[in-house]
């Protein structure tokens, strides 16, 4: 029998993948990049320039800027969800955008607890999260009546911050004492800067809870970590954090579950706390993206930061957020300064450094984010899993050892690889 041809035209199942469009063309985008690329999706990324760090890897790079309605429109044509890799999108841009039925993760409404300081401390207030003390300052009379309300009153330290618009302790002013806060506040006020002023917390040390939530309404938390700041930067994190109780960290988490559903948070929200000298936990801040605190997660956990935040802004099931090994630590490689006195780094390329890093310490995970090297910027985190939590002090060691290492070209310790056959 002749078979009889189709009249049919085969189909042909069309490659449709996710496309997720970020704004920010920064680290934290080029690792999501990293993420989307296993999950077999299509990161799409609005960068200042061509050699930014995710824009160097990405093939699909919109140049542009964050505060242009026509290049945040641009990124986001024909993508399943608009996502950020930082928080600095004005959010009446954003609300054009859901108006024009952009999906945007996280929405603008849960947005701006991570743009503006003094929105997200009055929200948490209103949910009844524990935070520091503080006011608004509108005037110096402000600042006055508020050292009146702590115990010490003019000897207290307080903290006066931008309410905006700060990162990486930029916009964040410690002060000795009230006199030192009004000249503070008085230099912001001048500059039409809003800030507020906190009492400045007595840290036994930093923590962070890192959770992710969808649409769906799924949360995922990873195991509470504590973070070191040198300089108001965070130079190191240990996951989990040590020593923190199971009922602490539990209490953490799921603080940290309630604030990402009350807020509407999509995608992965970091909830920076204090922890105080007689054990408290109180609400630093809040960061609406993969962040700092999670680096840890792309070596030492089931599931990466990274990939969590891309199933959950696309509304996947989330992942496992186990942690791997009993201890990890990530360890920041921050810029070396330059200048007179300064040791020169550029003797030795970062490359020549990474192999004599490998050659010391072959268990070294690096992440390196193709960034020029200036002072203090972050180039590059590693991570080091610990079979042993007994062991940290000489794992955390280590980690600063490398993380030095990789940004100054010299091991602080004086090791010499030439002495070492
Ligand atoms: N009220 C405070 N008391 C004590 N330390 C503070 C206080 N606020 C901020 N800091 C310190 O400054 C760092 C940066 O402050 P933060 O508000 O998180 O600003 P940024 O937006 O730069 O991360 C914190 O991680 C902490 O080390
Ligand atoms: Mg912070």
């Amino acid at each position: 029998m002749m078979a009889v041809p189709s009249t049919r035209t085969p189909v042909v199942a069309p490659l449709v993948t996710p496309l997720v469009a970020m704004v920010g063309g920064g680290q934290l985008a080029r690792m999501t990049h990293q993420a989307a690329i296993a999950l077999g999706q299509t990161l799409r990324v609005l960068a200042t320039a061509a050699d930014e760090s995710a824009a160097q890897v990405t093939p699909d790079v919109v140049i542009g800027s964050h505060i242009d309605l026509e290049d945040l429109r641009r990124v986001a044509a024909g993508a399943d969800v608009l996502t950020f890799d930082h928080e600095h999108v004005p959010t009446d841009l954003l609300e054009k955008l859901v108006a024009e039925g952009v999906n945007v993760a996280p929405p603008p409404q849960a947005l701006v607890h991570a743009q503006d300081k003094l929105v997200m401390r009055r929200r948490l207030e209103a949910l009844g999260a524990p935070v520091p003390r503080y006011a608004p300052v509108d005037s110096i009379d402000d600042l006055d009546a508020f050292a009146r309300t702590l115990d010490a009153a003019d000897g207290a330290p307080l903290v006066v911050k931008a309410v905006r618009g700060g990162y990486d302790g930029r916009g964040v002013w410690m002060a000795r004492d009230l006199r030192q806060a009004r000249d503070i506040a008085g230099r912001c006020l001048a500059d039409g800067l809003p800030a507020l002023v906190e009492e400045r917390v007595t840290l036994r040390r930093e923590l962070s809870a890192l959770v992710a939530r969808s649409p769906f309404g799924q949360g995922a938390a990873w195991p509470v970590v504590q973070t070191v700041q040198r300089d108001g930067i965070c130079v190191q994190v240990i996951a989990p954090a040590p020593g923190l109780a199971g009922e602490s960290a539990a209490a953490a988490q799921r603080l940290a579950l309630r604030l990402a559903a009350e807020l509407g948070v999509v995608g992965v929200l970091a909830v920076e706390l204090f922890e105080t000298t007689d054990g408290a936990l109180l609400v630093n801040e809040l960061a609406m993206r993969p962040h700092n605190s999670g680096h840890w997660t792309m070596d030492g956990s089931r599931t990466s930061q990274f990939e969590q935040h891309l199933r959950a802004v696309l509304d996947y099931p989330l992942g496992d957020t186990d942690a791997i090994a009993p201890v990890t630590v990530m360890a920041n490689v921050l810029g070396a300064p330059r200048g007179p006195g300064a040791p020169a780094t550029a003797a030795m390329s970062m490359d020549e450094r990474l192999h004599h890093l490998f050659a010391r310490m072959p268990d070294a995970r690096v992440h390196l984010y193709g960034k020029a090297e200036r002072p203090g910027r972050k180039i590059g985190h590693l991570n080091f899993l610990g079979t042993d939590p007994a062991d940290l002090g000489n794992l955390r060691e280590r980690a600063e050892l490398a993380a030095h290492w990789l940004a100054h070209g010299r091991w602080a310790d004086g090791w010499d690889p030439h002495e070492q056959r």
